[in-house]
């Protein structure tokens, strides 16, 4: 692909601002710069570097951001900014948008992704892709309760019984719950639905994709590939 194209793809800007990064010297492979625009490069694998920092390359971006509170997953949001606003300005360039939705107020993994099947795939009910939660209780969770969320609960304001796939107890008050749906406040229904109450809310696994212990509230790396997630 040219390197023109490449920036292009990537999200550095419009094509002329893109060709302007390549003549001006600022990108370079392994550190060496390459100034004609039109040069043959091959993306597989490839990382570059603009102005220094390096990027991968990836026909389609799929990041996972631990998300902090206090930011919405809406693209318009209304009280808080919006979880775009903690990704570089190529990603925005490219229009990742979330897969599903947190909360405001709730934690940990998110994905985005600018390849609208793939967000279909991931977030169409039927596929049942399955979303664990860590729910810091208020109160301490009961076995009946555990059984009761994996039976089903009928949801206020609804006549839908949503059923857990799956309860662990990790603390008297901890418990990770994994669900296939991804219903507006689903988790903390649930939680009301049993007469108890969600506290905190982190989700610690999306698919496969696990949390990363080491990325820290607001920071974002790639994800490799789909099979990664399911
Ligand atoms: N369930 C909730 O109640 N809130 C979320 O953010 C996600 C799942």
């Amino acid at each position: 692909m040219q390197a023109e194209q490449i920036l292009f793809s990537q999200g550095f800007g419009s094509r002329h601002e893109c060709l302007g990064l390549i003549v001006n010297g600022r990108f370079s492979i392994d550190g060496t710069v390459i100034k004609d625009p039109f040069e043959d490069i091959p993306t597989e694998n490839l990382t570059f570097e603009v102005d220094g920092r390096s990027w991968r390359y990836f026909e389609k971006a799929i990041i996972l951001l631990n998300k902090p509170e206090h930011y919405e997953c809406s693209i318009k949001p209304l009280h808080h900014p919006s979880v775009l606003s903690l990704l570089p300005p190529p990603l925005r360039v490219r229009n990742v948008q979330p897969i599903g939705r947190l909360d405001e107020d709730t934690t940990g993994l998110l994905l985005l992704t600018d390849d609208g099947k793939l967000n279909h795939r991931l977030t169409h009910p039927k596929r049942k892709v399955p979303k664990v939660y860590r729910v810091s209780a208020k109160h301490p969770v009961t076995d009946k309760q555990i059984r009761q969320l994996l039976d089903g609960v009928k949801l206020a304001d609804s006549d839908e019984i949503v059923k857990a796939a799956d309860c662990k107890l990790v603390d008297e008050k901890i418990l990770d719950l994994t669900i296939f749906q991804g219903k507006y406040h689903q988790v903390k229904r649930m939680l009301a639905a049993v007469s108890n109450r969600v506290e905190a809310l982190q989700r610690i696994q999306f698919g496969k994709l696990v949390l990363p212990e080491t990325l820290k509230l607001g920071e974002w790396t790639w994800v490799n590939s789909p099979a990664d997630i399911y």
